[in-house]
């Protein structure tokens, strides 16, 4: 695209839609208004993202999953999060974007978690990051927002913690796992995060939590009455075709899409079809 169209894509979409910051979520829940997040990796995806109006752009440590091809999110890197971060922000001019720390990245110390945080704010410059844990992290999490870096939480099915968990079930079923939930929710509240993730969590107890607190929740395969939703934007758009959860709503099949428009490529090539007269100098 050229330089001078680019601009004014962005020029569009910046008259269009509001500057979301951390405030701004807060105030999305106080006014009863959803929130709307999904992941992105990429420059090009986030554009689009940003453009139609997104809330939050998440990088997400599914990156691990969706596009460096991991069985599991614990590989991927704080380098990885820094090289997506870079492209996702080049294209974002209001949505506010929110980056995972990686496992093994904040959970050893203060130190450590302030050194690889803020490494995300300094040399991209992102609105906040997501941490996933309970209220053993709620002091990593005090010193992090005390020295101005906002956190989002992230409790229930927590991917870093597959190992423990052995399974990617539907988590706290049980009383006392949602009883511990709901504790967790409440220290990382007071421990000064802006929004927590509640994922694949039965649909009453993300309720329960989401009228128990005053920060907005934002769900994943937990039901409809938390304050937002999140999908993996792989998933919602049909890529990502063996992962059939009933909480993933597909709303393309661009892995169709996609094969269709490579076949069409490969028989033009084949035929001599491509390139045309016009497509040629
Ligand atoms: O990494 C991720 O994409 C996430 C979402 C599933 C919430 O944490």
């Amino acid at each position: 695209m050229a330089r001078s169209k680019k601009k004014a894509v962005h020029e569009e979409s910046a008259g269009l839609h509001r500057v979301v910051t951390t405030k701004t979520v807060l105030t999305m829940k106080k006014n009863g208004e959803k929130i709307a997040m999904l992941t992105g990796y990429d420059y090009l995806t986030a554009r689009l993202l940003d453009q139609v109006g997104i809330d939050i752009v998440l990088v997400g440590d599914s990156v691990g999953n969706v596009v460096q091809g991991h069985e599991t999110t614990l590989p991927v890197t704080v380098e990885d999060m820094i090289y997506h971060a870079k492209a996702v922000k080049k294209a974002v001019k209001n949505a506010l974007i929110v980056v995972d720390m990686p496992f093994m990245s904040y959970q050893n110390s203060v130190d450590e978690a302030i050194r690889n945080c803020g490494r995300l704010m300094k040399e991209v410059g992102v609105g906040a990051v997501k941490l996933e844990g309970g209220e053993y992290i709620a002091d990593i999490v005090r010193h992090l927002v005390r020295i101005g870096i906002p956190v989002m939480g992230h409790l229930g099915l927590t991917p870093q913690a597959i190992n423990k968990f052995g399974t990617y079930e539907v988590r706290a079923q049980d009383k006392k796992e949602a009883a511990a939930l709901v504790s967790d929710a409440m220290a990382l509240e007071e421990a000064g995060v802006f929004a927590i993730v509640l994922e694949k969590i039965p649909a009453q107890l993300a309720k329960r939590v989401s009228n128990s607190l005053t920060i907005p929740t934002i769900g994943i395969g937990a039901g409809p009455n938390c304050d937002g939703q999140v999908l993996v934007v792989s998933d919602m758009l049909g890529l990502t075709e063996e992962f059939r959860p009933r909480f993933v709503r597909r709303y393309s099949e661009l892995a169709d899409v996609m094969r269709g428009a490579f076949r069409s490529y490969i028989d033009d090539v084949k035929g001599g079809r491509f390139p045309a007269k016009g497509e040629s100098y």
